[in-house]
């Protein structure tokens, strides 16, 4: 049936099967993703006798998805609904291997918590982990790959955390990829978050960009989030410290993740808050907040709900931002977003400050050391924290003068002219 003629063409054909095989190319996360997780604020909490509020169960997460939808967060973009470690029975059905949710804690199984998420139009997140058992001791996937993905595409589950405990890194370069292949295989779309290279970077290993980004639409880099503002600023820190390998890698369909959200509980103050917000949205990360939705102070969900800084974390470009410099411990976050007029780029731009003496603190920046060149035509400057607060046309400007308050930001959105 084919003739010589046509072994280009069937070349061009085995090539994009193969292609089709081995990459995720999921059309998913073209922005980066967003919702809700329960690791950091719930952690493993399973004793429902005593915290029947706060442990794993199907009454967590389903209360928390009627939460996105009444509190207005569903609203402003955040979609999924992500049930981490500590669901599982601690052994898998021993007559046909599959994994078992713990019976008590999720007694009707996943699906009837799946189609409650999604009848509020919300979508599904399941933990999971590539090893012989979870983070927490539960059974992980290694052995049983094939199943598993298959189960979950059963489950109605949209998005998998697959994590990388319990697990040789050196089986991670194959493994990762090779689960993705087989939950592409199932037909389901799921987004697929891969743990892969923070257990590289624990190791000392560089992460493999170019794999990640084939194979996984966000991957966790490095350690995990604490409830405390140290905490967030030592993970900016290693994306700044690690920006020049990192950054080219993030775009539509790929991110790196720097870990949840955790504004709304303990650690942050208000203006630590704004940061952690700020950050994360120059950086392009997910944002999948941790928290417990009912007790999220209303000036706390003003700024998970802010739209203009939501904006910038979503902006279609999809370009990662970076730290540009640092000057008398302010430093400048930037990251170029639409509108992008004659070649300029718009920006969202980030002054953090990691002082600690007590008063604001005025520093100046001339547009030069911002890398800002539309200076002859100009910038509209509007605070991105403070809708009243609109700074007007900057052009032909020697200095843009800021004043920040200790451990705060300020945060402003340059739109070319
Ligand atoms: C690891 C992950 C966390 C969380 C826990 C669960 O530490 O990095 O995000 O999923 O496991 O045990």
């Amino acid at each position: 049936m084919f003739g010589m003629r046509n072994v280009p063409l069937l070349l061009l054909l085995l090539m994009q099967l193969l292609r089709a095989g081995s990459a995720l190319d999921n059309g998913l996360a073209l922005t980066p993703p967003m919702g809700w997780m329960s690791w950091q604020r719930f952690r493993c909490i399973t004793d429902c006798d005593t915290y029947p509020d706060e442990c794993i169960s199907e009454q967590l997460f389903r209360r928390s998805a009627d939460l996105l939808v009444s509190e207005g967060y569903a609203d402003v973009g955040y979609e999924y609904v992500i049930i981490d470690d500590c669901w599982l029975e601690w052994n898998r059905d021993n007559m046909t291997n599959k994994l078992v949710p713990d019976r008590k804690r999720f007694p009707r199984g996943l699906n009837v918590l799946a189609d409650h998420i999604h009848n509020k139009g919300l979508k599904f997140g399941l933990y999971q982990d590539f090893g012989t058992k979870t983070c927490a001791g539960y059974p992980g996937v290694i052995d049983h790959m094939a199943l598993d993905a298959e189960t979950f595409a059963k489950w109605d589950v949209d998005y998998v955390k697959l994590d990388g405990c319990n697990a040789n890194v050196s089986d991670m370069a194959a493994g990762y990829p090779e689960f993705g292949r087989l939950l592409n295989e199932t037909g389901r779309p799921m987004v697929y978050s891969c743990s892969w290279p923070a257990y590289q970077s624990e190791f000392g290993e560089q992460p493999h960009f170019e794999s990640l980004k084939r194979h996984c639409n966000l991957w966790r880099n490095w350690d995990d989030i604490d409830d405390s503002f140290e905490s967030v600023m030592e993970i900016v820190d290693y994306f700044a410290k690690n920006q020049d390998s990192m950054q080219p890698h993030a775009g539509p369909g790929h991110w790196n993740d720097p870990d949840m959200l955790i504004l709304g509980n303990y650690g942050l103050s208000y203006d630590q808050s704004k940061v952690q917000m700020a950050i994360w949205a120059v950086l392009a990360a997910p944002l999948i907040m941790s928290n417990d939705l009912a007790k999220v102070r209303p000036e706390i969900k003003e700024i998970l709900q802010n739209r203009d800084v939501i904006a910038v974390n979503q902006d279609p470009l999809g370009i990662q931002g970076k730290r540009l410099l640092m000057k008398q411990n302010i430093e400048v976050w930037r990251r170029p977003i639409e509108p992008k007029i004659n070649g300029e780029y718009s920006y969202a731009i980030a002054f953090v400050s990691r002082r600690v003496d007590g008063s604001p603190f005025p520093i100046s920046f001339t547009f030069k050391e911002l890398s800002l060149f539309n200076d002859n035509i100009g910038y509209i400057v509007q605070d991105l924290f403070d809708k009243n607060n609109n700074l007007g046309v900057f052009r032909n400007e020697s200095q843009f003068k800021t004043r920040v308050i200790p451990n705060g930001v300020n945060f402003y959105k340059f739109t070319a002219l």
